[in-house]
């Protein structure tokens, strides 16, 4: 596929091609990701964890996720972009839920946005969709509503809690979102949604039984360490690496072996 589209997603899933999901929030992060052939790129809220250091998603502005997928957009040659909205841009009225929406794909140039949750918040997604803006659902662990929740742990483990996903992912089927992110919830249950909605299910600690997958970035190349759910497969320790090179230059520069004759002018 030369350039990702909603509607290449829904094929890939008829298809049976896993789809590729990473978050970015910067254009050389970005670029990476993109050119290494990823095929969704979330700027996530997830940044107001890992660009600014705050302990919940909750905090961050739409000004802020603006900024991050402009960025993000600038890089980017084939993957699709979908952004999250934020916390409290879209839950409370429909209308406003459309102006943060419409904000996100008029300043960011984003191809689709991500909104958290099911029926409470159908007629915002409604609205959002009837202004031709694809809409990306999510369920199961929510992290907008963390406090509602109390914990991290894996949802939807109890019986009615499984059922309200299922009908809730019907739900945003019906209305026209584009794909579904489930995060955090029993592999059983995942898979018994991919196989009961034509629509793609991106899971995140969601089993294998899923249409694609998801990371955050930052995560699966070990940037960050203190985070160790048994979901993520970190695939490089940078932590560690980043580390060392930079301990390194401070060593060099503080024995006068950095910059070297090569190295001047
Ligand atoms: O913000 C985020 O990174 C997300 C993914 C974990 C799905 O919503
Ligand atoms: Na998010």
């Amino acid at each position: 596929y030369k350039r990702i589209t909603v509607k290449t997603l829904v094929d890939m899933k008829a298809n049976g091609e896993k789809i590729s999901m990473l978050t970015a929030y910067d254009y050389t992060m970005a670029k990476i990701v993109d050119g290494a052939g990823v095929d969704v790129i979330l700027v996530g809220d997830s940044a107001s964890n890992v660009m600014a250091g705050h302990e919940t998603t909750l905090p961050i502005t739409l000004d802020q996720m603006i900024y991050h997928a402009s960025s993000v957009i600038r890089a980017i040659d084939r993957a699709l972009i979908v952004v999250d909205l934020p916390f409290g841009t879209y839950q409370s009225d429909p209308k406003e839920a459309l102006r943060s929406a419409i904000r996100i794909m008029k300043e960011s140039g984003a191809h689709a946005v991500k909104v958290e949750g099911g029926k409470e918040i159908k007629d915002s997604i409604k609205r959002i969709l009837n202004a031709g803006i694809p809409v990306m659902g999510h369920l199961g662990l929510t992290p907008q509503s963390i406090y509602k929740f109390g914990t991290y742990t894996v949802r939807a483990k109890e019986e009615q809690e499984a059922l309200d996903l299922i009908e809730n992912a019907k739900m945003l089927e019906r209305v026209g979102c584009f794909a579904i992110v489930l995060e955090k919830i029993p592999a059983k249950l995942a898979k018994q949604v991919a196989e009961n909605v034509s629509i793609p299910i991106i899971g995140i600690g969601a089993g294998n039984g899923v249409d694609g997958q998801v990371l955050v970035l930052h995560d699966m190349l070990g940037m960050t360490h203190e985070f160790n759910p048994r979901f993520l497969r970190r695939y490089m320790n940078l932590y560690e690496d980043m580390t060392n090179a930079i301990s390194q230059y401070v060593d060099d520069v503080k024995s006068l072996d950095f910059p070297n004759e090569t190295e001047q002018y």
